[in-house]
């Protein structure tokens, strides 16, 4: 798996030391609260479960799948829901947990869903953002690192549902998406 790597952007130590800036944050900000941290899957699945392990407030937990992406390193701008909650976010405090932050397009989409269920609050939490390939505005409440234009790998994030499994954020070489 390493040969297809052309170099680690950023180390399992580094992305750890912003989860535990990112979960101290909320956990102040929602002190006396129950909020629903709701893991974007796949790509989230790994920060959420690094993340929801340094909240110290009470949460519950759920899971959604949408789909913009197919196989390709390009957004379709299509967002497709594969799995909805299991459960009723009306009047709850709901944080949205992403891996990363792209066009934006998908979780713009999200947000307007969720929002016509009727939350608390919804706050979404990012561990990457991509500023530069912006096209639809969303307002992030906990972000994590800002990264330049580049396909990334790893800690969740996948090329083609591999790579996932990596405990660094990677860049692929390019010879493993064109050809
Ligand atoms: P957006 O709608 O363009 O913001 O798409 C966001 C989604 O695309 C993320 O949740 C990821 O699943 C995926 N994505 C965007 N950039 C990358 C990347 O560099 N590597 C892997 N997946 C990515
Ligand atoms: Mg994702």
């Amino acid at each position: 798996m390493m040969n297809d790597i052309q170099e680690i952007l950023i180390s399992k130590e580094e992305i750890h030391e912003e989860v535990k800036k990112l979960g101290a944050a909320i956990s102040r900000d929602y002190a006396g609260k129950c909020p629903l941290v709701m893991c974007v899957l796949k790509g989230a699945f790994v920060f959420m479960a690094d993340l929801v392990r340094e909240l110290t407030i009470p949460c519950t937990m759920d899971f959604m799948a949408v789909s913009s992406y197919g196989s390709g390193t390009v957004s379709s701008g299509r967002v497709k829901i594969n799995k909805d909650l299991d459960t009723d976010i009306t009047g709850r405090d709901v944080i949205i947990v992403e891996d990363i932050l792209d066009s934006g397009v998908t979780l713009s989409h999200l947000i307007e869903l969720l929002k016509g269920r009727n939350p608390a609050s919804l706050a979404v939490c990012t561990l990457l953002d991509k500023p530069e390939r912006r096209k639809a505005y969303v307002a992030i409440d906990y972000k994590g690192i800002s990264i330049p234009d580049v396909f990334v790998v790893g800690y969740g994030l996948d090329y083609d549902e591999k790579y996932r499994n990596l405990p660094d954020l990677c860049v692929l070489k390019p010879e493993i998406y064109t050809k």
